[in-house]
């Protein structure tokens, strides 16, 4: 979504903000801009489409300054074009935005009537008007921004500079994320703090409501106009490991490092074949008292959740429910005493799940219920994590690519992780069983390792979508979701229609689709639905579908049939084949997008980090 980046220095920052939205390119947009003070002046470049766009114009008219502020736009209210790009500019302020502000129509028409004349469709340039009307009376820009506030409703992230506070940059952060990236002599602002790693490992994390003013020298955040201290925290993250280095594309990239990312989630919590003892130790009371697990997610992090209900309920017999936050969060789910909410997020900014995690703790507080919470992230410093009472860390290093690859292999390592600690505090698993799990674990990297090898078959197999408009991905048990991921993949990033389907479902509807133009994509590990599964083909081979299949080695499907494309899979146990059979799904839609030349990395209409509802 939207991406914010800004800065005030005493060099020109001209370079360092086109640099800073290139790495916000990720997270999806459609324009982009940037506006800088200089000599009394508000020096603005909006372009549509990619930065490069931006960068050249910006090369063009040389505009150059050492305070202010850049975007990435994703629209919602009004088309992509450059008038509705940020920054919007009343009088001499310039903001830039992420997020929604709700009662815009509201303001709006009240700015109107006051004469303020609107350039654009957006949302956005109200809060320009506003801060321009706001400092008629106001003594300065820091207290009319802290008066505009309060007026606006929604979710935001603002960037706010003035011609007459040229050494001074206003943030805000309610509902949409935001970093200050702290320098020597220079400060900045982005929407994540992967834009400004080039220039500095120091960060200081906003809360929410939190309002700042940053200088070349000072940053001062103010709750209700009070100052507040927020610390400065040092990140070992590199420039490097969020950089493709030798690969055509992220998504590529951070498919190949799956097994270095599971290897690294899996060993903050084991010591040999057993869990460390310091692992989510101060959840331990918490886990004693659940009765129940509810998961809240959205998207590829969603279908991880649907994997770890098989493991929760499968192994040590704790009921698991799993619902997508975006509808979760408008119904009136009952709150149930004794309950363990699990977000599943690579970002942990997603606006449904934080909304349907907020509003479960609100009504859980209201009626004086018990509940614990709990966070499977990507991002350490995240709202998620910051806002439950218990994280698990997937240590899987950024994910650039809109295609959730790695994030979602090491949710399901985490997950695994989690059943098996609740599963010891509760004395419901037995630890020879956790030690055959944990050992099986500890291999998976390797067979990842090993399924990588087929990478080329598979690029042989893609070839044979590129034509195609349609695809059924099948799968049993832990494959259905599997199925659901890889269709979720193909659809996001080839834009072809993709379904997942339980192969047990098809007599019920998808089978009257099957015919000579239609690839099904069939899952299939050596587990108990093997034989089932089999049937499922021998009925789609029947009404003349072309079976593409990712099948255990030992599992007896023959890769000589007409029609049947086989690509085998290296020997994994059943329980932990969901995380194997990701990366053929994944390996598959990666090539067959490469072939129908579309934006990889970063697919039309989809944002990496989704921030507004
Ligand atoms: C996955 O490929 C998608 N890009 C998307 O479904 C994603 O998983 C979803 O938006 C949830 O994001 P989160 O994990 O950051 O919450």
């Amino acid at each position: 979504m939207c991406g914010i980046v800004g800065g005030v220095a005493e060099r020109s920052i001209t370079n360092i903000l086109i640099e800073g939205l290139k790495r916000l390119e990720y997270r999806g947009y459609d324009s982009a801009g940037l506006a800088l003070i200089s000599q009394g002046q508000v020096l603005r470049e909006r372009r549509v489409g990619k930065v490069a766009n931006l960068e050249q114009a910006v090369l063009d008219s040389q505009v150059t300054g050492s305070l202010g502020i850049a975007h990435t736009r994703w629209a919602t209210h009004g088309k992509p074009t450059e008038n509705n790009a940020h920054p919007h500019i009343s009088g001499n302020v310039a903001v830039v935005h992420n997020g929604i502000i709700e009662n815009y129509q509201e303001l709006k028409d009240e700015l109107e009537a006051l004469g303020y004349m609107f350039s654009s469709q957006t949302d956005t340039e109200v809060v320009a008007h506003l801060v321009n009307h706001a400092l008629k009376t106001a003594p300065n820009l820091l207290v009319a921004v802290q008066q505009v506030v309060p007026q606006l409703k929604g979710a935001y992230a603002l960037g706010i500079i003035h011609t007459d506070y040229p050494d001074e940059l206003i943030t805000v952060r309610e509902g949409s994320p935001l970093v200050i990236g702290v320098g020597i002599g220079e400060n900045f602002i982005s929407s994540d703090q992967l834009a400004l790693l080039p220039i500095t490992n120091r960060f200081m994390y906003l809360e929410e409501g939190d309002i700042a003013r940053l200088t070349r020298d000072s940053i001062e955040v103010f709750v209700n106009g009070q100052t507040v201290e927020r610390p400065v925290k040092e990140l070992d993250a590199t420039v490097s490991n969020a950089s493709k280095g030798e690969y055509k594309h992220y998504m590529l990239k951070e498919i190949y490092e799956q097994p270095e990312a599971i290897q690294q989630t899996i060993s903050q919590a084991l010591n040999g074949n057993a869990l460390r003892e310091d692992f989510l130790k101060d959840a331990e009371l918490d886990f004693a008292n659940i009765q129940q697990v509810q998961i809240i997610a959205c998207g590829t992090s969603y279908h991880a959740g649907m994997i770890a209900k098989y493991w929760f309920e499968q192994l040590i017999n704790l009921p698991c429910h799993v619902e997508i936050a975006s509808e979760y969060r408008y119904r009136t789910p009952v709150i149930v005493n004794n309950t363990l909410y699990v977000c599943i997020s690579q970002s942990g900014e997603t606006a449904d799940t934080l909304a349907a995690l907020r509003d479960t703790q609100k009504r859980a507080a209201a009626k004086g219920l018990d509940i614990t919470t709990m966070t499977i992230c990507n991002v350490a410093t995240s709202s998620m994590v910051r806002e439950t009472n218990h994280s698990l860390l997937t240590l899987a290093g950024p994910e650039i690519g809109v295609a959730s690859t790695k994030a979602f292999t090491t949710q399901l390592a985490a997950l695994m992780l989690l059943v098996l600690k609740i599963g010891q505090v509760k004395n419901a698993i037995a630890a020879t069983e956790t030690a055959e799990i944990i050992a099986d674990l500890w291999h998976t990297p390797k067979v990842i390792l090993d399924t990588l090898q087929n990478d080329t078959a598979i690029l042989r197999l893609s070839e044979l979508f590129v034509e195609k408009n349609h695809c059924l991905f099948l799968g049993r048990g832990t494959q259905f979701p599997i199925a659901l991921e890889g269709a979720l993949k193909l659809k996001e990033i080839s834009y072809i229609h993709a379904e997942g389907y339980a192969a047990g479902e098809l007599k019920h509807g998808p089978l009257a689709l099957v015919d000579n133009d239609m690839p099904v994509v069939i899952l299939a590990p050596q587990d108990d639905m093997l034989d089932k599964l089999k049937s499922n083909m021998e009925e789609v081979q029947a009404r003349g579908g072309e079976l593409f299949v990712f099948a255990d080695e030992h599992s007896g499907i023959p890769a000589d049939k007409e029609r049947q494309h086989v690509v085998y899979v290296p020997q994994v146990s059943s329980l932990l084949a969901p995380i194997v059979y990701s990366i053929p799904v994944q390996l598959l839609s990666y090539h067959v997008a490469v072939l129908r030349g579309t934006d990889v990395d970063q697919p039309r209409n989809l944002a990496k980090s989704v921030t507004v509802e």
